[in-house]
């Protein structure tokens, strides 16, 4: 039987949490599909700083590395805000160190939960919009200086950092609805100006098919509250990415519901929810583990390419949304544990007439 080794990083707040309810969905789908997961566990963030001293151990590290695919939990939370070395460090360290440069963050609007968008329900209708963020590069991991009363970050790109996330964001616009939208500041940044010449060298070069446009980042804050349905593929640099994706993580009323894949050149990619650590409800069963299923089926279809078993656990999701079975963020009942059950329900009835 085909076996693929998982490693799970659970990390601090509510990822345990939600990890615990992904691994036992993975689980649960791959025997289903008819394949095999091993899963190993290890600390990252402020669970290894606790265990360990360091954020990501260089065992923990070598695991993810000889594995087939990662998922994350979250990082992070208020103990360790005044750390030597924090939590986030981890994670930053774990992507450059697998050159996870792209990261897919998928944001669409179930139909069940157009009601729970603080936008107007038919500003969100149809809203199916693909943001690829840059990951490994830009102010996140430029030059720092800290003095008394002075600090810096320092944003870089190179045209070859650009160049392999635009091809990526290229071809999944070519597998979606052929547009693609470039968000940058090229009106004040020298990063930005690169970034939009390359993006335009390459939109006219190679990709003649795919519609492109280009919106600075502030105008683009605005036009996803405005006409968010407009969107179809966003391609930008890593902090811009960061702020605009949790925006759009309202337009279906909870940033507990989105996923993301982290994708390089090669596996392992790293899958996991876009929030973070939500210290403000951690230890209290209440999270939302959706975003996390989500992760989990982006880790099927994009980590593994078990097309079978993403499309299984999507359609979970989705009969859940349907019989409005959701956590307290979306005005449910039930708590993370209980939402994970109820979706192993779901799993195991449709088993019966979803056909493989
Ligand atoms: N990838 C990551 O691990 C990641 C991402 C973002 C933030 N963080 C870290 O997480 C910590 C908290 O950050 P924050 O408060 O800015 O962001 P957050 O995403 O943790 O929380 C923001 C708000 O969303 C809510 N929320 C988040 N996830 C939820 C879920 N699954 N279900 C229901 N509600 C949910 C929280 O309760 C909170 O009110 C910080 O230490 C931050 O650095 C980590």
């Amino acid at each position: 039987m085909k076996t693929y080794q998982i490693v799970l990083l659970p990390g601090d707040g509510v990822g345990p949490e939600v990890t615990a309810v992904a691994r036992a969905a993975m689980a649960s789908v791959a025997a289903i599909c008819g394949f095999r997961l091993t899963f190993s566990e290890h600390a990252i963030g402020g669970a290894s700083i606790d265990q360990y001293g360091a954020p990501l151990t260089p065992q923990a590290l070598a695991a993810c590395q000889a594995s087939d695919a990662i998922f994350l939990g979250a990082v992070g939370g208020p103990k360790w805000d005044q750390a030597v070395s924090r939590p986030e460090a981890g994670l930053l360290a774990l992507r450059k160190a697998l050159q996870v440069y792209a990261n897919l963050r998928p944001v669409s609007v179930h139909p069940a939960l157009a009601g729970k968008s603080p936008l107007r329900a038919e500003l969100v209708a149809g809203v199916d919009m693909l943001i690829v963020r840059e990951l490994t590069g830009g102010i996140y991991f430029g030059a720092r200086q800290k003095g008394q009363d002075y600090a810096s970050d320092e944003c870089a790109y190179n045209r070859a950092e650009i160049e392999r996330v635009a091809h990526i964001a290229f071809q999944q616009a070519r597998l979606r609805r052929g547009k693609l939208t470039s968000i940058d500041k090229a009106n004040v940044l020298e990063t930005s100006r690169l970034w939009r010449s390359v993006v335009s060298e390459m939109g006219a070069k190679t990709y003649p098919d795919i519609a492109l446009d280009h919106i600075y980042v502030d105008a683009a804050a605005m036009h996803l509250l405005r006409d968010p349905a407009s969107f179809d593929v966003i391609v930008t640099e890593n902090m811009f990415g960061d702020i605009l994706s949790d925006e759009a993580s309202m337009l279906p009323g909870s940033i507990g519901l989105l996923g993301s894949a982290s994708l390089g050149d090669k596996r392992p990619g790293v899958f996991e929810p876009i929030h973070g650590s939500a210290p403000d409800i951690a230890g209290q069963d209440k999270a939302n583990p959706f975003g996390a299923i989500e992760s989990a089926a982006q880790l099927f279809e994009s980590g593994l390419g078990e097309i079978e078993a993403a499309r299984r656990l999507r359609a979970a999701i989705n009969a859940m949304h349907e019989a409005g079975e959701w956590t307290a963020d979306l005005g449910g009942s039930l708590n993370c544990s209980k939402a994970g059950t109820r979706l192993l329900q779901h799993l195991e009835r449709m088993r019966v007439y979803l056909k493989r």
